[in-house]
């Protein structure tokens, strides 16, 4: 049964595509990537924005991989613009030419959030897997000059966590607006990697305290947002705001989501070459799933917090239980606790996690390349 008193989600996630230049050992993409030859057309892409806009969306991110690979991205984030949307592009900020910076501004772009792997290049390069530390510099500062607000998006792990002051020294210089410290969530090719990435606590408490003295520091000019790492927290976040309640993800081929990672999870597809975005918001089996507290087994069931974060992580749970109904094991009341504790203990361990640079540090595990040609726009 459509549920009507439902309402639409706030954003949109667009991700155009899986291809990518860099190939970042953090990356929370699928292990299986979508081929370019499946990727939605242009204008599928349109009428899932019309769809979108019709369904009560107020923002449009456009991500990937890397949406500048996209030849239709102009015209796509034109579209969006032109249904009312708030525009962000989400991006390694590498293929972004002046030429084409000044085409998204005409296009009514709004935001741009530029990831960065570290503040010196050669561990940048080293973490992206290509020579671009240059070239991602360059782009911010395009970013800065054609006036758009700039977001800068730092993954942190154990190979760039110590490093945090440079970082955040790097960010002020840069000018920008706001930057994202995201200790890394384990999922994808990070679920993968999780051994050379996981921090000590020691890390991540030098880490916390430099975050601190810099949101004082550069209060008025850029904020500075400190995502705190599941694993070392006692209770989940609530993923999303809530499964199926506020964002809705569509795939480089058109599946749709509720959130980044549930492509991992044994539930029905939804397609938006096969329905239309309202059907799979409101009634598809993927997104009542577990929509709101019913779906919820013991200890969350009869817990006081069950409203505050939805039982966590439904793809953080089925990834480290099998079980995507399970309380998710970053809870301390979950009964799978001990596999996040685990993984901390030996993130803490200096016998069994070596540190960054030393000869007995872990392999990272490059994600493998999609091809990077631009796609054939229609
Ligand atoms: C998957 S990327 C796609 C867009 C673009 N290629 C980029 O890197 O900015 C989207 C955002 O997720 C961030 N990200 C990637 N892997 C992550 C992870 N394991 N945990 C947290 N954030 C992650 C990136 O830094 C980026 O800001
Ligand atoms: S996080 Fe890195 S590998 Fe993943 S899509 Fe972004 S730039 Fe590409
Ligand atoms: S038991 Fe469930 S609802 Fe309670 S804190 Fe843990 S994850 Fe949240």
């Amino acid at each position: 049964m459509p549920d009507v008193t439902l309402d639409g989600p706030l954003g949109v996630l667009a991700e155009l595509t899986h291809a990518c230049p860099l190939s970042c050992s953090y990356c929370s993409n699928p292990l299986e990537l979508t081929k370019r030859s499946a990727e939605l057309s242009t204008d599928e892409w349109r009428r899932v924005l019309d769809e979108a806009a019709d369904l009560g969306v107020l923002q449009g991110h456009f991500s990937g991989g890397e949406p500048l690979l996209r030849r239709d991205l102009v015209d796509l984030v034109g579209h969006a613009s032109g249904l009312g949307m708030y525009t962000n592009l989400v991006t390694s900020a590498i293929g972004l030419s002046r030429p084409r910076a000044e085409a998204l501004r005409d296009a009514g772009l709004d935001h741009v959030q530029v990831s960065i792997q570290a503040d010196e290049p050669v561990l940048s390069d080293r973490l992206a897997g290509i020579s671009s530390f240059e070239k991602k510099i360059e782009a911010a500062r395009l970013v800065k000059e054609l006036g758009w607000p700039l977001t800068l998006n730092v993954v942190l792990h154990r190979q760039n966590i110590d490093r945090i002051g440079a970082i955040l020294e790097w960010v002020e210089e840069l000018e920008a607006d706001r930057v994202e410290l995201a200790n890394t969530q384990y999922y994808g090719w990070a679920l993968r990697n999780r051994e050379a990435l996981l921090p000590s606590r020691e890390q991540l408490e030098h880490a916390e305290k430099v975050s601190r003295e810099a949101r004082e520091r550069l209060r008025g000019r850029t904020d500075v947002i400190y995502v705190i790492p599941d694993y070392y927290s006692q209770y989940p976040k609530p993923c999303m705001g809530g499964w199926g309640s506020r964002q809705l993800v569509v795939g480089p081929e058109g599946n749709a989501w509720p959130c980044l990672s549930a492509h991992e999870l044994p539930l029905p597809r939804a397609n938006v070459r096969e329905h239309d975005l309202s059907w799979i918001w409101r009634s598809s089996p993927l997104f009542t799933a577990f929509r709101g507290t019913d779906w919820m087994p013991d200890p969350c069931r009869s817990c006081d917090r069950r409203e505050v974060d939805l039982g966590g992580c439904r793809c953080q749970a089925f990834q480290l239980t099998g079980d995507m109904h399970r309380t998710d094991p970053v809870c301390v009341l979950s009964p799978d606790r001990h596999i996040v504790d685990e993984a901390v203990a030996a993130a803490n361990d200096p016998a069994a996690a070596p540190a960054a640079g030393s000869s007995r540090e872990p392999v990272l595990v490059p994600m493998p390349e999609v091809s990077v040609r631009p796609h054939r726009a229609d």
